[in-house]
């Protein structure tokens, strides 16, 4: 693990054996088995593959370009030149598809460098769906049945979408709160993959993050909390079984919530990292590494400019510290603003 390219830090790897999915007494857990348990039998479950997977198995057999905007080390984990942390569960279709088998789920957790806010975690769970043999309508209506089912008093619509590996592909968004949001997405699987694999199709796919759905399904919040070890988020779920309904979900029971704090940090922004994209995956990832105790609870950048005559570029961030525990403390604030800025000027943005 002393690859240079190696950019995996150390709290990733401590979260690597926490398996949300396999925790049966944990809403990323309920969630997981829900879908198993609605798609019914017939559908073989992988859920203990390994997340560190080959760069051909996440990016290349599923047609992602060499030159894809995800591959790049400000949008994945990787572990050395060949290997990456799985993005998505994905990375095992084409090999199981392969391996013969025809029906299938895979659950696990997932690994994307992404901004930080009340919906993003660098660590994430998916369950994916294939089934050779099931036409676009058959899709749909799995799809859409399992939304429905999931959430019988929320809307739901259908949207094209694009994704390298399905043709054609498609997004299922929920209306939760007077906002629409992504919850899956799915396609029929590309020609080029079943030709790879020796399949005949047709055959479809869909992917769909855990954590979306359970924070819907119970009400949750903040992403951060699924992480958290606090009985008083973990004591909720006790005694929930497969096969609850999801009209009887019991909805999250917020303790006082504490409050906000924000600091604004303003830097200039090293020629290479021009790009916003890279530059908030670069800041999140510097966030994470410090903020090991979770108390950040969203990074959002406020201002962007660029100077008239030098043309360098100028970017503004506004952090926000909030605890689920306790209300923080200013000392302890600035002791991680105080880390964060000292970094990133390690990292060549020139503070303001
Ligand atoms: N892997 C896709 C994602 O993570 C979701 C997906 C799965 C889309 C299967 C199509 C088919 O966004």
């Amino acid at each position: 693990m002393t690859d240079k390219l190696n950019n995996i830090p150390g709290y990733i790897d401590r979260l690597r054996g926490r398996n949300l999915h396999l925790n049966q007494q944990h809403p990323v857990g309920l969630v997981k088995l829900t879908v198993e348990s609605w798609l019914g039998h017939g559908f073989e479950h992988f859920d203990r593959l390994d997340p560190v997977v080959s760069v051909a198995q996440n990016f290349d057999s599923l047609l992602i370009p060499p030159e894809h905007v995800c591959r790049r080390t400000s949008d994945t984990f990787w572990v050395d030149s060949d290997h990456v942390l799985r993005t998505h569960t994905s990375a095992h279709q084409a090999e199981l598809l392969a391996g013969g088998h025809r029906q299938f789920l895979i659950t696990g957790d997932c690994f994307r460098r992404d901004e930080i806010d009340a919906r993003h975690y660098p660590v994430f769970h998916q369950i994916e769906g294939v089934r050779v043999g099931g036409s676009a309508d058959d899709l749909l209506a799995t799809v859409t049945g399992l939304m429905g089912f999931l959430f019988p008093d929320c809307e739901s619509r259908v949207t094209d979408s694009y994704f390298p590996f399905t043709d054609p592909s498609w997004e299922i968004e929920i209306l939760h709160e007077g906002r629409w949001i992504e919850v899956l997405g799915c396609g029929m699987v590309h020609k080029q993959i079943l030709q790879n694999a020796v399949v005949e199709g047709p055959a479809w796919a869909f992917g769909v993050g855990l954590e979306r759905l359970a924070m819907i399904l119970f009400g949750i919040p903040d992403i951060r909390l699924m992480w958290s070890e606090d009985p008083r988020f973990s004591g909720q779920w006790i005694g929930l079984h497969a096969g609850f309904d999801p009209k009887q979900a019991p909805k999250f029971q917020p303790w006082s919530v504490f409050p906000a704090t924000t600091r604004d940090v303003t830097f200039w922004v090293p020629e290479a990292d021009i790009d916003p994209v890279i530059t908030i995956n670069n800041v999140a990832g510097i966030v994470r590494e410090i903020d090991l105790g979770g108390l950040v609870e969203s990074v959002e950048m406020v201002d962007q400019f660029r100077h008239p005559k030098t043309g360098r570029v100028s970017m503004s961030f506004r952090i926000q510290y909030r605890s689920w525990e306790r209300t923080l403390v200013n000392g302890e604030i600035n002791e991680i603003q105080t880390e964060i800025r000292s970094r990133l000027n390690g990292d060549g943005y020139v503070l303001r």
